[in-house]
């Protein structure tokens, strides 16, 4: 019998009773801690941290074929050394994600937690000339931080709503530049123009706690915070205390420092926007996550090279 692999359980339906043909699966529930044994492949969701000290009770272990794109529960480096493949699942949900940071800019932007509120409280009384009025999305600035994938898909759709787009990025992306008109800027100039400012760089030690009093202060007065990448990147503490300054007018956020916590400060605030971590939660994108992630497993147990390799092996 060949050696077993280890799934996240709640993938299953997604998935089917043999994902790897040849290959007998357990089915690991997230709050099950990752078992020892001579398991050759897993497939973590992102709340499960895959360290050095995981690996070690995995002596036989081939690949770690994550299912989400960021890999920030993974230690990478602890996986080099050991020669693993680990995967990601890109592209799949790129689309979704950028859907969803739209659907948060919209909803900060045009206040409709606090309308949502006022007619769940039973508090309208009606139309008022000024009442909740918001920001209008064209002719505004939107910086979008990190231009990869998700990035660019939701620089995108900002032409549609008339939006001028700059971005920050290690990197030039002429061929976004191109279709979007969008102009690269450093982070500094980014913050002083854009009135919304949408995050997505992926979670690393050079971008944990980038957005903490010091960025958020060099934000425009008034401009509006999305965050759909990973919590760590904001300083929850310091989006708090610029929020209740009135610095910053909303955030809509997805993703949070220690989730599933999401601080109370946040979530009671009228202009703040709290999502739990839907970004990919389309049908399509999470079919499309699993799916990879197994396609991953199959042909790495099978001596071919990954499709989504992060690190190679
Ligand atoms: C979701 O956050 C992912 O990284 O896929």
């Amino acid at each position: 019998m060949s050696n077993p692999v280890l799934i996240a359980a709640e993938l299953r339906d997604l998935l089917g009773d043999d994902p790897v043909p040849g290959h007998p699966v357990e089915w690991i529930p997230a709050s099950v801690p990752t078992p020892t044994g001579n398991y050759v492949a897993i497939v973590p969701l992102l709340s499960r941290w895959i360290g050095g000290e995981q690996l070690k009770g995995l002596p036989d272990l081939r690949i770690v074929a994550n299912c989400a794109v960021g890999v920030d529960n993974i230690d990478l480096v602890a996986a080099e050394m050991r020669r693993l493949i680990v995967t990601n699942t890109p592209d799949v949900l790129t689309e979704a994600t950028a859907d969803l940071t739209w659907a948060l800019i919209l909803a900060v932007a045009r206040r409709l937690k606090e309308g949502l509120q006022l007619i769940a409280e039973d508090g309208w009384t009606g139309w008022h000339p000024m009442q909740l009025l918001g920001l209008e999305m064209r002719g505004a600035t939107l910086g979008i931080v990190g231009a990869g994938r998700i990035g660019q898909a939701v620089g995108r759709r900002a032409v549609a709503f008339g939006m001028r787009v700059i971005y920050a990025d290690r990197v030039r992306r002429p061929e976004f530049e191109a279709e979007v008109d969008a102009i690269r800027q450093d982070l500094a100039g980014l913050l002083a123009a854009a009135d919304v400012v949408s995050i997505h760089v992926p979670a690393s030690t050079g971008t944990r706690g980038m957005f903490a009093e010091r960025r958020l202060a060099q934000m425009k007065e008034g401009a509006l915070l999305i965050n759909t990448s990973r919590g760590e990147i904001v300083r929850e503490s310091a989006l708090i205390a610029a929020l209740e300054r009135g610095r910053l007018a909303g955030a809509g956020l997805d993703v949070y420092a220690d989730e599933p916590v999401v601080p109370p400060a946040l979530v009671r605030h009228p202009r703040v926007v709290t999502l739990p971590h839907l970004g990919s939660a389309t049908t399509r994108a999470r079919s499309g996550m699993a799916t990879l992630a197994a396609r991953n497993v199959r042909a790495v147990l099978a001596g071919e090279p990954p499709l989504t390799p992060v690190v190679a092996g």
